[in-house]
């Protein structure tokens, strides 16, 4: 799928997307050191560009014909760590819907803090987006769930045209994995820079970089990593000692075992606590913050998801905190790119809640008779590839244009569409019990269900 990034950074985004197999064609930031970062690392074709100069970049980019744009507008504006007035930063989520709205890829992906989602512009950003016809998912996230060891709660958000809202919502959900990642698998053995595969002969070299293909995976490759394996050693000074420090951003714990996630990684994120924490440590620390371990700079870039092979140019120490902590983690991205090409290719359909059972009950349905709905309803929707529509009578057309359902009896061609129907009302009014923020941009949207 061919890709534009809009505020692209450093490029942790774009390096997830490529990951996962998409074609990144440009990507824009106006900021010509991050730009420069991109460039000797991703690819050379991020462009220094101020996107609030609509007039400058839609053309070029409608010239591209992108299938997906995808994008973390800046978030000072909305952040927890900022001080939250809206203003000319979080006007730049409007260019982004502007952009998409006008240059309309089938798919959209944006990345914002959790923050944004009650902000009066997305609010706005997200009607401009609607009336350009696409159906929305705001999924929040927590990044330890989609490889990376950090707590890092952030808000995305995918569109594709003609979608019902919530489309890629179960499917985002079930990408998760069931354990939040910690700091011991990414310093530890098993996500360290160098896998070990026995090898089958002697003339073989057994140890491989995590950042290139593995050898032919053989029954005899999946071994432990025997004890005389040593991990790099910066990584192994804080496996000994177990526990790391981060400044927190507001009156939160300073110090972390190596067991659980980090943190939010930010510009502050590496620093080593000073008087001020030292002389009132959060009671909860499990340790002395003067006896953790130091992380350094490459390691707050691998806690973000930056490959060991990554390098960072700049003078200024700040700036590449700065680039550090702005990224979308790649591994972020590659699980949610994955998710979005699954989908685009058919291998999944968004799962129907439980709670539709209830309804067709209440509606006097039997038990039994609302579970061959909910069946034929699930039926239906994998038969058109997981795609849903806004529009009922599109689904309907759509799926008694597919040779399959043309071959069906006509008593489950009627059971398919009378399915997608019901399912459809229940849909349109869960939808709008759990979301009105287009009038009312004050009234809070509601929180995504996980399952649902
Ligand atoms: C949150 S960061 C995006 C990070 C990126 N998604 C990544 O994975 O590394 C926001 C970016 O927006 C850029 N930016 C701010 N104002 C801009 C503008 N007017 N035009 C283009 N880019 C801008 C900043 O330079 C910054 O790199």
């Amino acid at each position: 799928m061919r890709v534009v990034e809009l505020f692209s950074g450093a490029g942790g985004m774009s390096l997830g997307l490529r990951q996962a197999g998409f074609d990144i064609l440009r990507a824009y930031d106006a900021w010509p050191v991050a730009v420069e970062n991109y460039n000797r690392n991703v690819g050379d074709h991020a462009v220094v560009a101020d996107l609030k100069d609509l007039l400058s970049t839609v053309p070029d980019i409608l010239k591209l014909a992108p299938e997906m744009i995808c994008g973390g507008p800046p978030c000072q504006d909305y952040s927890s760590a900022g001080n939250r007035t809206e203003a000319n930063n979080a006007r730049l989520t409007l260019a982004f819907a502007l952009i998409v709205a006008t240059v309309r890829p089938q798919w959209f992906m944006m990345e914002n803090v959790i923050g944004c989602a009650k902000s009066a512009t997305w609010a706005e950003a997200r009607a401009v987006l609607k009336r350009a016809g696409y159906g929305i998912t705001e999924n929040r996230i927590n990044a330890s769930r989609y490889g990376v060891p950090q707590s890092r709660r952030r808000l995305l958000v995918i569109g594709r045209i003609g979608e019902r809202d919530d489309f890629l919502a179960s499917s985002v959900a079930a990408a998760a994995s069931a354990h939040p990642m910690t700091l011991r698998d990414l310093f530890g053995a098993t996500v360290s820079a160098a896998i070990y595969f026995p090898a089958t002969s002697e003339a073989r070299r057994s140890v491989w970089s995590s950042d290139e293909p593995a050898p032919t995976i053989r029954e005899r490759s999946i071994r432990p990593i025997p004890a005389s394996y040593q991990p790099h050693p910066d990584d192994a000074a804080i496996i000994q000692n177990g526990f790391v420090y981060s400044r927190p951003v507001r009156a939160g714990r300073g110090v972390r075992s190596i067991d659980e996630p980090f943190p939010t990684v930010t510009r502050t994120s590496w620093e080593r606590p000073g008087p001020k924490y030292l002389s009132a440590p959060h009671p909860a620390d499990p340790l002395a913050a003067s006896e953790t371990a130091a992380l350094s700079i490459a390691q707050a870039s691998r806690i973000q998801g930056f490959p060991t092979w990554w390098t960072w140019h700049s003078s200024n120490q700040r700036d590449i905190l700065q680039m550090i902590a702005n990224a979308v983690p790649a591994p972020v991205a590659t699980a949610l790119g994955r998710v979005i090409l699954d989908r685009e290719a058919g291998r999944t359909a968004p799962a129907i809640s439980g709670g539709f059972l209830q309804w067709l009950h209440k509606r006097g349905r039997s038990k039994a008779s609302a579970r061959n709905v909910k069946a034929s309803a699930g039926r239906a929707r994998r038969l058109l590839g997981g795609r849903t529509f806004d529009n009922l009578a599109l689904e309907i057309a759509a799926l008694e244009c597919l040779p399959e359902f043309r071959e069906m009896r006509k008593a489950t061609q009627s059971d398919l569409r009378q399915a997608f129907r019901l399912l459809a009302e229940y849909e349109t009014n869960r939808g709008q019990r759990r979301k009105r923020p287009l009038q009312n941009p004050e009234q809070p949207i509601a929180r995504f269900e996980e399952a649902a």
